[in-house]
């Protein structure tokens, strides 16, 4: 695992897009995972600025999956996860609705099984960005979720729903249960991208890189991935025990190597 502490929030957005951006030029075909919530909006934002200020590559080729999907939401709701990543980035990269994909909450008996052939179909994710839960969720895999999971309905704790609040009208309105890929359906993903920014992460944060392994912690499950990027703030990495460590192994790197 690559743990990077930087200062501020916006040299984790900038690392972010450059990861995303030198992936799609080396693949201008790429799969990429993206994530909603919060935590990676600034480097969407990067993404866009960059791609409209004319230096980004193209997107035209890429596909993009999402990690999840609220069930119980009406079609177009401005609040379904594919209605949040279309406005957040994908809408403002160029890249079409129908290459864009999501598990279908029309159909939340199949959506799993038929989740898990699309991303074989598309030949697996190339980079899968991750945010990080409060309580150490990874996508919607709550604690207590199995590490060898796939694709699934999921039910929220109150924790993520309240967490989740601040996107509805009312706390009420935030829905109980979801679509999520499984722990083991993004440890597939060829490299996982978490961003984690601010102080309400700092203790997630710690147990899932220095914790033990456990369903308790959905995230210590990047423990056993071999390609993971982990990009932090100081208010998110101000839990870390081994942080100027870390800092020092990524200082030390070549250029070429970091990332
Ligand atoms: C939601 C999403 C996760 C995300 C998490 C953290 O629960 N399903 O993918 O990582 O929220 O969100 P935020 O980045 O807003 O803190």
């Amino acid at each position: 695992m690559e743990v990077v502490p930087l200062h501020s929030a916006d040299e984790v957005a900038r690392l972010a897009a450059d990861t995303v951006e030198r992936l799609v030029r080396e693949r201008p075909d790429a799969v990429l995972g993206l994530a909603t919530g919060s935590s990676p909006v600034p480097a969407y934002r990067e993404l866009v600025r960059r791609h409209e200020s004319g230096v980004a590559p193209s997107y035209a080729g890429v596909r993009c999956v999402l990690l999840d999907e609220y069930l119980g939401l009406p079609a177009g709701h401005p609040q379904t996860y594919r209605a949040t990543i279309a406005r957040d980035v994908t809408d403002a990269l160029g890249i079409p609705a129908d290459r864009v994909h999501a598990p279908d909450p029309a159909d939340p008996e199949r959506a799993g099984s038929a989740y898990e052939a699309l991303l074989g179909d598309l030949g697996g994710v190339d980079l899968q960005v991750l945010g990080i839960g409060t309580d150490g969720h990874l996508a919607f895999n709550e604690p207590g979720s199995s590490l060898g999971s796939r694709t699934r309905v999921k039910t929220l704790t109150e924790q993520t729903r309240a967490d989740n609040a601040r996107f509805f009208g009312a706390p009420d309105e935030v829905p109980r249960h979801v679509l999520t890929q499984g722990l083991a359906t993004i440890g597939d993903a060829r490299h996982l991208l978490l961003v984690a920014t601010g102080a309400s992460k700092a203790d997630a944060v710690a147990a899932a890189v220095e914790g033990p392994l456990t369903a308790s912690c959905p995230a210590s499950v990047l423990q056993l991935h071999p390609h993971v990027t982990v990009l932090l703030d100081a208010a998110a990495a101000a839990r870390l025990a081994n942080a100027e460590h870390y800092r020092h192994v990524y200082a030390g790197k070549p250029a070429w190597q970091r990332l």
